[in-house]
């Protein structure tokens, strides 16, 4: 049997190539609860408990976790979980301001302290008073910058740039990265003392690989975002699509799917979508869809899904499924009302 290909999909479009993918997001912070982040999955739920926890009080919690595993989203469900969801959620991504632009982003700056400081400003410690400041990418901080940063977090005081007086604020800081922390502390590239102090309560974020699980829900979810978006009538995801889901290795983790649902909900041209609708490079070409993804593991369920994936391949075509299948197109007919296939086009 042939198996199937992706030779008439699109282009891969890389998911952080596409423009779309982060328009819609981060959501409002006012928005995101922990009952709003979708899992089936026990490690990622222990997380979410530790977190919610940890909201009530004021200490101060690193997230961990590879790029796109919801760290951003943990860190609102916090904010809007503690005494100071009324209050501002700040949050400053550290690696995207050179080293100079941080620190005033961060303290602020008096008028006429540098070059082109025309007016006082305020930085984001200042602005997260009484609220949440989310220090986002914190792995990717300058070193004199971690420095600066580790005084502000334990006096919870600074000074602007160009300010003698010094500033006291109020605010419960959440600190996130994708970097390994311990292994940059012994290259001598992050501080101890702040990992310590960042370290009050520590959150891992598993990788989508990890709770696989959680692979039907978000997408059964997306899908109805996405469809609701863009006005498709898109309601399910085809076996063969999810089994090939499920073997990807997500290294972009619910970022990347999230990407993948809206590109195959918008290339969709049925309401299930299937595996030509998705752009992921698969590793393994399997004809098997994998038996601990079933529990009802019957022959006849097995023959229903093997002529469901046939005429998957054959994008519905019945005279091209019974070539494959090597029967008459009677058996093929009989079978189809037996198990109630409906034939998509
Ligand atoms: N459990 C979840 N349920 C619903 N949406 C999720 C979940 N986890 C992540 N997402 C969505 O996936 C995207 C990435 O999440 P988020 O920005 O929180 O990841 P991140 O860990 O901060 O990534 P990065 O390290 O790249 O900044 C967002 O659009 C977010 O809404
Ligand atoms: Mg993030």
């Amino acid at each position: 049997m042939q198996k199937p290909t992706e030779q008439n999909a699109p282009a891969p479009v890389p998911p952080s190539a596409s423009p779309q993918a982060t328009s819609s997001h981060p959501p409002p912070s006012s928005e995101t609860t922990f009952d709003s982040i979708i899992t089936q999955n026990e490690e990622m739920r222990a997380a979410l408990k530790k977190a919610s926890r940890a909201a009530a009080s004021d200490v101060t919690i690193l997230l961990l976790g590879e790029s796109g595993t919801g760290k951003e989203l943990v860190a609102r469900a916090i904010h809007n979980a503690s005494t100071r969801k009324d209050k501002a959620f700040i949050a400053v991504n550290c690696s995207a301001l050179t080293e100079t632009l941080l620190e005033s982003e961060l303290f602020g700056h008096e008028r006429g302290s540098f070059t082109g400081a025309e007016a006082k400003r305020r930085g984001r410690f200042e602005m997260a008073d009484s609220g949440t400041l989310f220090l986002d990418e914190i792995g990717d901080m300058a070193p004199s910058a971690q420095a600066k940063i580790l005084r502000a977090i334990e006096y919870r005081e600074f000074e602007r740039i160009g300010g003698e007086d010094s500033v006291r604020v109020d605010v419960r800081v959440v600190a996130a990265t994708n970097r390994p922390l311990p292994q940059m502390i012994e290259n001598g590239e992050f501080r101890e003392d702040l990992y310590f102090r960042l370290n009050e309560v520590r959150i891992e974020i598993p990788p989508l690989r990890r709770r696989k699980e959680d692979i039907a829900v978000l997408s059964e979810a997306f899908i109805k975002e996405f469809a609701a978006a863009f006005k498709r009538d898109v309601k399910g995801i085809s076996h063969v699509a999810m089994a090939y889901l499920m073997k990807h290795d997500w290294p972009g983790n619910v970022r990347e799917l999230r990407a993948q649902i809206k590109r195959a909900v918008t290339v969709a041209e049925r309401d299930t979508l299937w595996l030509e609708d998705f752009s992921i490079n698969v590793k393994v070409i399997d004809t098997e869809l994998p038996l601990s993804d079933s529990d009802d593991l019957s022959l006849a369920t097995v023959e229903r899904r093997h002529i469901e994936r046939v005429l998957e391949l054959t994008k519905g075509n019945k005279r091209q499924a019974c070539v494959h299948l090597k029967i008459a197109r009677p058996t093929l007919d009989r079978k189809l009302k037996e198990y109630g296939v409906k034939i998509q086009r």
